[in-house]
């Protein structure tokens, strides 16, 4: 089953990190996700941060009303995280690290160690109808920890392979890159859904692209970058091309 199309994820947090250095309510992460949403966006992603540091509650309960495409809410582990998700049930939950501690060497989700805790985490994310995604480095312990622990999908965490790439470093570049190619068949096989994201750009989305078993990128960053030079729509629609011809 890997004939599918490359949904794209457009995570407009950093419309609301532009939004917060001036305290008030302009750029607006509604219009953002319902301009990406125009060009070709198959979700929105938006991190509820533990110190609100660009999306507030209030941005997710705007989302939750405003958009047609699915809302993929990232949050930590935490009591409060999980209360406000309960409440809110969005399409799908990705828990991701935001302490050193709950961090592997390469930045995905120390799932693992904590394998009990997340179990029991997620369990009732899963019943209140939320597909529960973890975001975990391509390594080949934390898949399986996130498979045991019931996992529905897994994110590839694909920042080592572009600061890699920004670096020049290659060699590591394309060392990591088939370690995300080689985790994301493994996963596959184990019947998860895979994803990928952090830090791709134009440069670098196309090899993670052409993984087959990869049914979504999730893009912020570098897009709403990008969006203050072309505008946000070109921005979304040319990640969106690029995706696609890779896919094809
Ligand atoms: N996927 C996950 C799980 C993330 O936490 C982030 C960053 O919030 C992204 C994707 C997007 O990363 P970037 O903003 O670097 O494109």
């Amino acid at each position: 089953m890997t004939d599918h199309q490359l949904r794209l994820g457009v995570n407009i947090d950093h419309v609301a990190t532009v939004r917060n250095a001036r305290g008030g309510a302009y750029p607006d992460p509604v219009r953002a996700a319902k301009l990406a949403e125009e060009a070709g966006a198959d979700g929105i992603t938006a991190h509820l941060r533990e110190d609100r540091r660009h999306i507030t509650d209030t941005d997710i309960d705007a989302l939750m009303e405003a958009l047609t495409v699915p809302l993929n809410f990232e949050m930590a582990a935490t009591d409060e995280m999980q209360k406000i998700a309960l409440r809110r049930k969005p399409h799908a939950v990705c828990i991701v690290p935001e302490k050193r501690e709950e961090r592997t060497t390469e930045g995905g989700l120390e799932v693992a160690r904590e394998e009990n805790r997340l179990a029991h985490f997620i369990a009732p994310l899963r019943e209140a109808g939320c597909r529960v995604s973890i975001f975990i480095a391509a390594d080949r312990k934390q898949i399986e920890a996130a498979h045991r622990i019931g996992a529905e999908v897994i994110e590839l965490h694909t920042g080592a392979y572009c600061d890699y790439h920004a670096e020049g470093r290659f060699a590591e570049r394309d060392r990591e890159l088939e370690a995300l190619r080689d985790m994301s068949a493994y996963a596959h096989s184990l019947g998860l859904e895979v994803h990928a994201g952090h830090g791709l750009t134009y440069e670098t989305v196309q090899p993670v692209a052409a993984f087959p078993e990869v049914h979504e990128l999730n893009i912020g960053h570098f897009l709403i970058g990008e969006a203050i030079f072309r505008g946000l729509t070109p921005a979304v629609q040319e990640m969106r091309r690029l995706m696609d011809a890779a896919r094809s």
